[in-house]
């Protein structure tokens, strides 16, 4: 049975069955479109909301040195990250990778674990769009029924219309085509980096340097951490729990987390890659460098002009404008972080049909989902069915929570990822490696110890959650996965089959 669990995918095989017609991606990405759209997903909810309350509540003006925490955590997974990619560059991100080096079990826990990650990221960044709409509207002076505007509307049942007819929308382009999605991207790709930069600029006149007094605030003491909430690590070793200094600046990382959430993502359309050999570790690497450096400059400059007692939770970088006497610079700011989150939201939703296509594709989930539109080429089943399910989604729950559960997916996936690498480094060293990790196998043990301790600072109560889904994914896989998978019924794809003189047309 063992052996059956830990079957592995050749990489080999891999790659050829993403040259069968019917279930080929187009190839038209450029290294360059990578970065695109790695910092058209990374930038969004992350630094537009979360600096705020993180600030306030975790760390003070040091939320700066949170965001260096995270990076690097990031910075890390992502030398993993694109060994995989640039050695595996087919759909799937870290589901496929874990497949041809782990084995099916572990790499439908990843993937069933990335459907979470891009399902509740998608549904998160979707509730923030529609907050900056509303607020948008209110300006000039448009408002939404209370029970369409909120998820606790006057009698306490409310629905997100904005956030879910975003949802829609989106899932309409990424089937209408891939090309069409890029090109949208790139323009609001550059909104978005121009108002981050208008921010850090324009901002950085006017800061007061007593706001950096103290930079890391002392430690303040909560009441004891008995309950869910409280970060695991303090549950697990009955530390006192405190807000603010040393410890706080790791839960604000553990949050502000979700700020890189996305540089993955560019690995899942390695598939869509012209060179993915060259272009994948590019890609995923320059776009992890500019945001970080954006990420730590804005939060210096907003902690610079308003005490970080004082920022606001649900726009601190245009209210820090508003504060300092600056209107207009908000209302911009406002409209561009709106254009951007678009972006993200879209991405998210992309990545997730994907490594959904990559497993139907596998046979371990129906393989209904993975016939291409004859026309577009796109997966447009999986889209439509999860464009569905998240809409309704981003409609009714609440996001912070969520947050929190897409961040433990998240740095799960980079355990595994990291775990991966050393593994096949091991089991297949023969294999042609564009971009290798450097020092292994200590760089994949540090990013793996890493990414456990900022999952270690979450709340206990998102361990739960995370470990009630992942259980539902178990019964799904062995009711239906585990016999319907390709691999196990050695329908593997032979060279004759793969329609060869194909390739050559495509993109
Ligand atoms: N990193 C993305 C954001 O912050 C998911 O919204």
């Amino acid at each position: 049975m063992s052996s059956t669990l830990f079957r592995t995918k050749k990489v080999e095989q891999s790659i050829l069955d993403t040259e069968e017609p019917e279930h080929a991606l187009k190839k038209s990405l450029s290294a360059l479109d990578l970065t695109v759209f790695g910092v058209g997903v990374i930038i969004g909810t992350g630094i537009f909301v979360l600096t705020g309350a993180v600030a306030r509540n975790n760390a003070g003006p040091a939320v700066a040195l949170a965001f260096v925490a995270a990076g690097v955590v990031c910075a890390l997974a992502a030398l993993c990250y694109a060994e995989f990619a640039s050695t595996v560059p087919v759909a799937g991100s870290a589901y496929t990778f874990s497949y041809a080096s782990l084995g099916e079990l572990p790499a439908w826990i990843i993937g069933w674990d990335l459907v979470l990650e891009f399902a509740l990221g998608t549904a998160v960044v979707a509730v923030g769009w529609s907050g900056y709409i509303a607020s948008l509207m209110d300006n000039a002076g448009w408002q939404l029924p209370e029970a369409l505007g909120t998820r606790e509307g006057a009698d306490g049942f409310g629905f997100d219309i904005l956030a879910a007819a975003l949802v829609l929308v989106l899932t309409a382009i990424l089937v209408v085509g891939m090309k069409l999605s890029a090109r949208v991207t790139s323009v609001v790709v550059a909104i978005k980096v121009t108002v981050v930069l208008v921010v850090i600029i324009a901002g950085a006149f006017f800061i007061t340097g007593s706001n950096y007094d103290p930079f890391i605030p002392e430690p303040v003491p909560v009441e004891a951490g008995q309950n869910l909430d409280a970060p695991l690590i303090q549950l697990m070793f009955g530390w006192a729990p405190s807000n603010f200094g040393v410890m706080g600046i790791f839960t604000a990382a553990s949050v502000v987390f979700f700020a890189f959430i996305g540089f993955d993502i560019v690995a899942t359309a390695a598939e869509e890659t012209k060179n993915p050999q060259r272009d994948m570790p590019r890609g995923i690497l320059g776009s992890l460098f500019i945001c970080t450096v954006l990420y730590v400059a804005v939060s210096i400059v907003v902690t610079g002009m308003q005490h970080y007692s004082q920022l606001s939770v649900d726009a601190p970088l245009a209210d820090a404008f508003k504060a300092t006497g600056h209107p207009w610079y908000a209302g911009f700011i406002s409209f561009g972080a709106a254009v951007g989150l678009t972006t993200v939201c879209m991405i998210l939703l992309l990545g997730q049909t994907r490594v959904f296509f990559a497993m139907s594709r596998d046979g371990l989930l129906p393989r209904f989902f993975s016939r291409v539109h004859p026309r577009f080429r796109t997966p447009h089943r999986p889209t439509i069915l999860l464009g569905v399910l998240i809409a309704v989604l981003a409609g009714f729950t609440p996001l912070q929570e969520l947050a929190a559960l897409v961040n433990i997916g998240t740095l799960f996936a980079f355990v595994v990822v990291a775990i991966s690498v050393i593994i096949l480094r091991k089991t297949r060293p023969d294999l042609h490696r564009a971009f290798r990790t450097p020092w292994v196998p200590v760089l994949p043990i540090v990013s793996v110890l890493a990414s456990l301790w900022l999952m270690l600072n979450l709340p206990a109560e998102t361990w739960v959650r995370f470990a009630i889904w992942m259980a539902a994914g178990f019964v799904v896989y062995f009711l239906y996965g585990r016999s319907h998978s390709r691999l196990g019924r050695h329908e593997e794809t032979t060279v004759e089959e793969v329609m060869k003189p194909e390739r050559g047309n495509e993109g």
